[in-house]
């Protein structure tokens, strides 16, 4: 990525999906829109690979706090190849392979981004498995070491552990050496756990209504009076399972609510507003006797923190060096498919779009 002569593409068309607002996924469409040449600082990306997210699903119906207002495109991050360079863009050149963070925006097949928010491939990966990398990576580096303070022998719960984000924090908890117990919504990921991430099934907890007394079976198998970390993005039922049962010094880190998640297209209000009522609370108060704590967090956060975003993903990099687990791929046009599958709940891995217009093939691994 070595500074080149900026080359200047002309106005080029895009393929996009787009919703004219949030509140249904129906509304998502695939569009065709003109794409400019890349601004002074930015880069022009044909893209190979989108990374799906449960955030992008939560945007689409209007659930997510940093959905915005009007039309947009989901999306927030892909990976490809750098076709051309804004003139103030010195430090990559046409023909790099990069991964990149998107604030919405990703679902497309070639997009001109702000310079500050691409990374360079890591030589041996595929352009698939960059694009599944960061933002489950970031979340899973945030949540457990700057937040959850993680180390050697903490024993920490992990929720929804043959996730995207769980799968990346499974890597980071084997590389901190803490001990963790792996929470699963159905049998057949427990197994598929212990078949490919090398977990013992007493090291596995399946939720479903024993899930209180399945916590206090495996806390008892370690010798443990509690969890030193929590790191949950389900909430609803199982949060105060497992704040309870958290140590003395205790961090519940919550980063989401999938259990808001329906299966339809839309946001079905009643069922959200009857979740809503019967949230969990908290009070303050019994947290201090019980000296437990609890952490919240979104990253998208970080975007407007550019400046912290390269210290941010070397420090992931570093945590999280295995590029991650690939769940399965749909093609570009299939994103609707793609994301039931994802809302559904029953996927290990990453998702992906691909973008099959180009030659590039994402799975080939290392540079071209
Ligand atoms: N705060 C942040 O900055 C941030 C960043 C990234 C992701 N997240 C959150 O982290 C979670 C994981 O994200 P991901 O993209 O890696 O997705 P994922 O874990 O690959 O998929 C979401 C998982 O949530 C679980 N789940 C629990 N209740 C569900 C329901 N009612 N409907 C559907 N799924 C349900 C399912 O696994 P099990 O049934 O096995 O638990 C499902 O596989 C999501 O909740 C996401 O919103 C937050």
């Amino acid at each position: 990525m070595l500074g080149g002569m900026p080359s200047i593409a002309q106005t080029e068309s895009c393929q996009v999906w787009r919703t004219s607002r949030a509140g249904s996924l129906r509304r998502l469409k695939l569009s065709t829109l003109p794409l400019g040449a890349p601004a002074p600082h930015e880069v022009q990306v044909d893209v190979v690979a989108i990374g799906l997210n449960f955030a992008d699903i939560f945007a689409c119906l209007g659930l997510y706090s940093a959905t915005p207002a009007g039309a947009f495109i989901p999306g927030l991050e892909c990976a490809g190849i750098i076709r051309a360079t804004g003139s103030a863009v010195s430090n990559w050149q046409v023909g790099d392979r990069v991964m990149v963070l998107t604030r919405f925006g990703g679902y497309a097949t070639r997009l001109n981004v702000d310079a500050r928010y691409l990374w360079p491939v890591p030589p041996d990966w595929s352009l698939a498995e960059a694009a599944a990398y960061p933002v489950q990576a970031l979340t899973a580096w945030y949540g457990l070491l700057p937040l959850g303070q993680v180390t050697v022998d903490s024993l920490v719960l992990l929720h929804s552990a043959a996730g995207g984000v769980g799968l990346n924090a499974l890597q980071a908890l084997e590389q901190l050496q803490a001990k963790v117990i792996a929470v699963v919504g159905s049998q057949s990921k427990a197994e598929w756990l212990q078949e490919t991430q090398s977990l013992a099934a007493e090291q596995i907890v399946i939720r479903d209504r024993h899930f209180a007394q399945r916590l206090d079976q495996a806390l008892a198998s370690l010798g443990a009076k509690g969890f030193d970390v929590v790191f949950d993005a389900v909430y609803g039922p199982v949060f105060e399972s497992g704040f309870n049962r958290l140590a003395p010094e205790g961090r519940y880190i919550l980063y989401g609510a999938a259990d808001f998640m329906n299966t339809g297209s839309f946001a079905n209000p009643l069922r959200l507003a009857w979740r809503y009522l019967r949230r969990p609370r908290l009070d303050p108060l019994t947290m201090i006797s019980q000296n437990r704590g609890l952490r919240a967090f979104n990253l998208i956060w970080l975007w407007d923190e550019v400046e912290r975003l390269p210290k941010a993903m070397h420090d992931t990099l570093q945590l999280i060096p295995k590029p991650p687990v690939l769940g399965g791929h749909y093609p570009f046009e299939a994103a609707h498919e793609a994301m039931q599958t994802l809302q559904a709940g029953q996927t290990r891995g990453k998702l992906l779009l691909v973008v099959s217009a180009h030659q590039h093939d994402p799975f080939m691994r290392g540079a071209r």
